[in-house]
């Protein structure tokens, strides 16, 4: 440490001119001017010399300390706008550039199909009914003419969640409902969910279907040919051709299961040389099933066979949707993967 008081003096402003941040600063400000500071001491030693230097001696050593002082508070007020400035430019905004977007959600397309199928029925004056999935035995089958051990509940692989109740397997008791609360004609579509205790490639427990009931004085099957013909070509806006092939359920008579042509192939002429998966090269798709409404079916819901007769649909939405959107995978409805999800926004 220089003796000189000039010395020390320029010494401590090199340092405060070279020093490189505000803590060092600090320090430096302690080891010349605190308490305990280098230049502090020369004032304490002050009684050391003879009286008449002292003051000439103390003056020097406060115009030293003075400068120190000032040099140490301009160099924090330019550290400190050196630190202000870096971090302006890191924070910088643009205000210009477009704001960050929320990403939007978006319908399931299970939920698109429905409202679809929905909006084409209502605009051809159906009403939209619902019932209960928690469903008893006797709107699930005793109603639609499917009394106990008959063999057709076997093929429901049903859930009972209590003995005489079910989850119901079809979305066919909800006409039961409708005939049994109101008065015919009758006329409306009941979308829903459905459940069948069966898990597989093609197959989940949980799958939505959507009802189709017509109640009416002389209905005839041409008019449940019409307006499945007329429901599927709105649906995929394709004049595809549709056939009815005699089957059976046990609330219609007669059954016939609907087909139609391969959307994905075009149908029976092409999917052979097409080589067709979605249709198995046969050209056709099994689209739903459908009948004229058992008389039994009309007159355990108290409507009057004699004067009423109607038609009824059933059809698997998740199928249409399969179809309409080139889905594969029937699982992927039901995982809830958002890069599949996101593609129907
Ligand atoms: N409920 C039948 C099923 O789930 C479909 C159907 C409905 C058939 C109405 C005919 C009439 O398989």
């Amino acid at each position: 440490m220089p003796e000189d008081l000039d010395e020390l003096t320029a010494e401590a402003l090199a340092a405060v001119a070279q020093c490189g941040g505000e803590k060092a600063l600090e320090a430096l400000r302690v080891r010349y001017l605190g308490r305990k500071g280098l230049l502090t001491a020369r004032l304490k030693n002050l009684g050391a010399l003879p009286a008449d230097q002292r003051p000439a001696a103390g003056q020097r050593i406060n115009l030293a300390k003075s400068r120190l002082l000032a040099a140490i508070d301009d160099r924090r007020q330019s550290l400190e706008r050196e630190s202000l400035d870096a971090q302006l430019r890191e924070e910088s905004l643009d205000v210009s550039l477009p704001g960050r977007r929320r990403p939007g959600g978006g319908l399931h397309p299970v939920t698109l199909t429905l409202e679809r199928i929905t909006r084409i029925f209502t605009t051809a004056g159906y009403e939209v009914a619902e019932g209960p999935e928690i469903e008893d035995e006797y709107h699930n089958f005793e109603a639609l003419n499917i009394p106990a051990n008959h063999p057709a509940r076997a093929m429901h692989d049903t859930f009972y969640i209590a003995p005489g109740t079910v989850l119901r397997t079809h979305t066919s008791p909800v006409q039961v409902h409708v005939m049994e609360r109101g008065e015919p004609p009758f006329r409306m579509i009941c979308p829903g969910r459905v459940y069948r205790c069966d898990s597989d490639l093609t197959h989940t427990p949980m799958f939505h279907q959507v009802e189709g009931l017509l109640v009416d004085r002389e209905v005839s099957m041409a008019d449940m040919k019409g307006t499945i013909v007329g429901f599927l070509r709105a649906f995929f806006e394709e004049q595809v051709e549709v056939r009815f092939r005699p089957s059976y359920f046990p609330f219609t008579e007669p059954s016939a299961e609907v087909d139609m042509s391969c959307v994905a192939c075009g149908g029976p002429a092409q999917a052979k040389a097409k080589a067709c998966r979605v249709c198995g090269q046969t050209g056709w798709l099994e689209v739903m099933g459908s009948g004229m409404v058992h008389p039994r079916v009309l007159e355990m819901s108290g409507v009057d066979p004699s004067q009423f007769n109607g038609f009824a649909f059933g059809l698997g939405v998740e199928r249409l949707a399969m179809l309409r959107y080139q889905v594969g995978d029937l699982r992927l409805f039901f995982d809830n993967d958002a890069r599949f999800l996101s593609q129907f926004n």
